[in-house]
């Protein structure tokens, strides 16, 4: 999948993409039906909202489980990311977030390169996310909200929340947000949100200011997320469990188009349980 000359216009100017539907019904099906045992298992890659047993974001699920590991390397989300860096990808992070009924708590605003800096020492915002809805996404949900060409202000200041929710994240504080609001619309337009059916697809930008409320409604909200990183521009520092932020560089071989609906041989080394290096944080710095 090639972004057009309008869409990468687009994408410089607001700092996002938005596909709605296209991966088809019986793709996200067969994705969808996997989260239930994934979320069911007791592995440290599942971190629960504070509330209790629900979980907030897994991750990972690529390393141990078939149909991820295949989604893993699905062109339809890796082809734009190498497109937009010239470059080959590797998988820095890998996320099933789960935003569930009635459960699923805010993530505050922040931009993920904040965190891939301030972690991991990545050199660059050469790193994107890629989400795909495994649900429909409404206004009722907890939608990602965006604020439309914040990723043009580099990296901003950040405070290390770690009390709010049962996740730790650098957040931007709320005047920062109130002026880059109104400078991208006010209430009209400074505020966006991608709201689709399942199988919808967003690209955004590491730099992307975005948050996304609680959801208070009767329907879940998972939402899978790559985040790709040029392999030159690789963490330079291992202080997060190797689950959460990969060590692991090499290039993604994508899979033919229909690896989602037909078998295709794919490596699932942590079937059996995490290796004890990735669960550790590991003071470790590159040249
Ligand atoms: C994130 O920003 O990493 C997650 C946001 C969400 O899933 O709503
Ligand atoms: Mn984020």
């Amino acid at each position: 999948m090639k972004l057009t000359p309008a869409q990468l216009e687009q994408f410089d100017r607001d700092g996002y993409l938005f596909f709605p539907g296209l991966f088809n019904p019986d793709e996200i099906g067969r994705l969808a039906a996997e989260v239930p045992a994934i979320y069911a298992e007791q592995r440290p890659e599942n971190v629960r909202e504070k509330t209790g047993g629900v979980v907030r974001t897994n991750f990972a699920a690529h390393m141990y489980n078939d149909m991820y590991a295949r989604l893993a390397r699905h062109l339809r989300m890796v082809e734009p990311i190498k497109q937009l860096f010239d470059e080959d990808v590797y998988m820095h992070q890998f996320k099933i977030n789960g935003k569930m009924a009635f459960d699923g708590d805010v993530w505050q605003w922040h931009q993920d390169y904040g965190t891939w800096l301030n972690d991991d020492q990545m050199p660059e915002a050469r790193a994107m996310n890629v989400a795909i809805f495994l649900d429909e996404v409404n206004e009722f949900n907890g939608p990602l909200m965006f604020i439309p060409g914040s990723h043009k202000q580099g990296v901003l200041a950040a405070g290390h929340d770690i009390s709010t929710t049962s996740y730790p994240l650098w957040t931007i504080n709320n005047q920062n947000i109130a002026d880059m609001v109104a400078k991208a619309g006010g209430v009209r337009g400074g505020i966006v949100s991608p709201k689709g059916p399942p199988g919808s697809m967003i690209l955004f930008h590491g730099c992307l200011v975005h948050a996304s409320t609680s959801n208070l409604s009767p329907w879940n909200r998972i939402n899978v997320y790559l985040s790709l990183c040029a392999v030159s521009n690789h963490i330079r520092r291992f202080k997060r469990p190797g689950y959460i932020a990969h060590r692991q560089f090499e290039a993604i071989q994508c899979l033919p188009d229909d690896c989602l609906l037909k078998d295709y041989p794919v490596a699932t080394p942590w079937k059996n349980g995490t290796p004890a290096d990735e669960l550790r944080g590991l003071w470790k710095e590159a040249a």
